[in-house]
């Protein structure tokens, strides 16, 4: 069995981990440019780690402008074997409330303006995005989560929007209504695609800020309503990722939904 190295993707409101010993900051090089930070690396107990700012320390990268291939293909290079991402998000759904946790398992990409895969030109590949998210991974954050005193949704459909801009409320009312979505984020695309191109087992934390601009009871989101919830779900999700070193163990077994070997059989350009 392989080594595990857990890759911590953090959104908005996370740009640090608590905790990692032997810890440093790594700059890391790409054939697609730098990432969107140094990589912190260290051990969380015994378990290896490293952890990149999404959008970088200080919030820099706009959604749009998230260098989302420098930054899988970074985590690829530094031996990651598995990637959990924390995102912030708004909800569909009345009983996904501020504060709680969805354990994504299922998206809508509505983005538009953003390099989507590592293949094209000279090397086809068309990867299955079927099942998007590795389930193994999923219910180890649901299980840390929980543990950390968060109340948690087990699956959802994340639609993600290119941005900047909020949703008008004929799209938020359509999300939640007729494509049947349970949160709203700008960043988990192409993210979650790059990382089963990279043959890496990908969860989503989707942490909920704010009801978007559909519920009657709520103001439509503002970015002061996702900062004064942003503070505390930061807070949840190291509390998470401090259980996450018991729960996973430090060996990387064979994932048994086939996250290590998306690759066999997308490949269609012709071999040499
Ligand atoms: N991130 C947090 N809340 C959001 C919302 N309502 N729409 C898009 N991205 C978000």
């Amino acid at each position: 069995m392989a080594r595990r190295k857990l890759g911590v993707i953090g959104g908005s409101g996370l740009y640090a981990v608590d905790g990692l010993t032997e810890a440093a900051w790594h700059r890391v090089e790409t054939p697609w440019g730098a990432p969107s930070d140094d990589l912190f690396c260290g051990l969380l107990d015994e378990l290896e780690m490293v952890f990149l700012p999404r959008h970088g320390r200080g919030h820099v990268h706009s959604p749009s402008d998230v260098p989302y291939r420098a930054n899988i293909d970074a985590l690829k290079r530094l031996g990651v074997t598995d990637v959990i991402s924390v995102s912030a998000c708004g909800s569909f759904r009345e009983e996904m409330k501020p504060g709680d946790f969805v354990i994504v398992d299922q998206f809508i990409d509505r983005t538009i303006a953003r390099d989507k895969s590592f293949f094209g030109a000279g090397c086809v590949a068309h990867v299955s995005m079927a099942h998007p998210v590795c389930g193994t991974l999923g219910s180890v954050c649901a299980t840390a989560a929980q543990a950390a005193g968060v109340t948690v949704h087990e699956g959802g459909t994340y639609l993600a929007m290119e941005g900047p801009q909020f949703s008008t409320l004929a799209e938020s009312v359509m999300y939640r209504d007729q494509w049947g979505c349970s949160v709203i984020g700008m960043t988990n695309m192409p993210e979650a695609k790059l990382a089963r191109e990279a043959e890496l087992c990908y969860a989503s934390v989707a942490m909920v800020t704010d009801y978007d601009c559909w519920h009657p009871d709520h103001d439509a989101v503002e970015v002061a309503d996702i900062l004064r919830v942003l503070t505390a779900n930061a807070e949840a999700a190291r509390a998470m990722i401090t259980e996450l070193p018991t729960l996973l163990g430090p060996e990387h077994a064979p994932c048994p939904q086939g996250c290590g070997t998306a690759l066999e059989y997308a490949l269609i350009t012709a071999p040499d």
